[in-house]
């Protein structure tokens, strides 16, 4: 009997629903046991979202400081053949609850020495988030065999209109009564199993090594090629405003307060200026460039950390 644990947090469902449909083909294997385990911080974050609120939870998601979480109910010496780690990501970082479980000391301890896929489900930019996800499962002692991210596919400034009105005002669809759907779409989400027949695959002859390189054929890596750029970057002006905001006090301080709402005007000025100058600039690095760009993609379509 093959082991596999399910670890995730997810408020509005929409990770559970793609790691369920990735689940599938596993359950339905009778070699193949599943437990599942929603990671819950002791101080539940809202939903929906508020501004003030949202806003608050950037500078110690951007720091990754690890927050107090409920006890896990696995046992964390439990042995597992697999954990599938469901990684939400929140301003270009795990989520406050993710790097809680990560940085944990039970968290750490269930996860050494096991192998680990991630599975994502964010608007477009999930890339750094990745990287501190792989490093903090590297000071876990985990190895990192597989990861799935599946985006909103919408043009980005659209994803963005819809994701407010989807996180502020739980209007996942005909938001404003122009705009399409939020969130990955029903077909990626119903169509996700496929890699969940993959995982088995791999499972039962025990070979991870060429997991990852068959999840990319079957598209389970999806990324917007002319926001790489303005991800990256993007991480760094986080990082300084996100020490700027905290250096005034920690979370829900009134003395931070003007800083988060300067923060909460520049982001949405910021991704309307910037996403169409780096929509332009990457596109001529990649006609300039076009090995560099294809390096650099292949790379975040890894397992590896760099
Ligand atoms: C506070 C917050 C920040 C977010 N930041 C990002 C981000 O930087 N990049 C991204 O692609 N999605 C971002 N998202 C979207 C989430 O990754 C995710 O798609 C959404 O919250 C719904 O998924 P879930 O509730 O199942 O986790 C953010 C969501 C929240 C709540």
């Amino acid at each position: 009997m093959k082991k596999i644990l399910v670890i995730h947090y997810s408020q509005t469902g929409q990770l559970t629903r793609v790691l369920d449909s990735i689940l599938t083909p596993l359950k339905a294997d009778a070699s193949v046991s599943v437990a599942c385990e929603e990671l819950k911080p002791l101080k539940p974050f809202p939903f929906p979202w508020n501004s003030k609120e949202f806003f608050d939870a950037f500078p110690e998601s951007v720091l990754e400081k690890p927050i107090a979480m409920q006890p896990l109910n696995v046992n964390p010496d439990e042995q597992f053949d697999l954990i599938i780690l469901g990684c939400q990501v929140w301003f270009l970082s795990p989520s406050q609850p993710l790097t809680g479980f990560l940085k944990s000391k039970e968290g750490m301890q269930l996860l050494n020495g096991k192998n680990v896929i991630t599975v994502s489900a964010s608007r477009n930019m999930w890339l750094n988030a990745q990287e501190s996800v792989k490093l903090m499962l590297k000071n876990a002692g985990a190895k990192l065999t597989g990861n799935i991210a599946l985006i909103d596919r919408s043009p980005n400034l659209i994803s963005v209109a819809t994701i407010v009105g989807w996180l502020f005002y739980e209007k996942k669809e005909n938001y404003l009564g122009v705009f399409p759907p939020s969130g990955i779409s029903e077909k990626d989400i119903a169509e996700a199993s496929r890699f969940g027949t993959t995982i088995l695959e791999a499972l039962n002859k025990n070979e991870f090594q060429n997991l990852q390189a068959k999840i990319v054929s079957q598209g389970g890596v999806m990324m917007v090629k002319t926001l790489v750029n303005l991800e990256l970057r993007a991480k760094l002006i986080f990082r300084k405003w996100a020490q700027f905001i905290s250096a005034k006090g920690g979370p829900g301080d009134p003395k931070r307060r003007v800083r988060t709402k300067i923060f909460a005007w520049y982001l949405p000025i910021g991704l309307l200026v910037l996403s169409p100058i780096a929509y332009t600039l990457s596109n001529i690095i990649m006609l300039l460039m076009p090995g560099k760009a294809k390096k650099q993609r292949e790379y975040f379509e890894g397992v590896e950390l760099n």
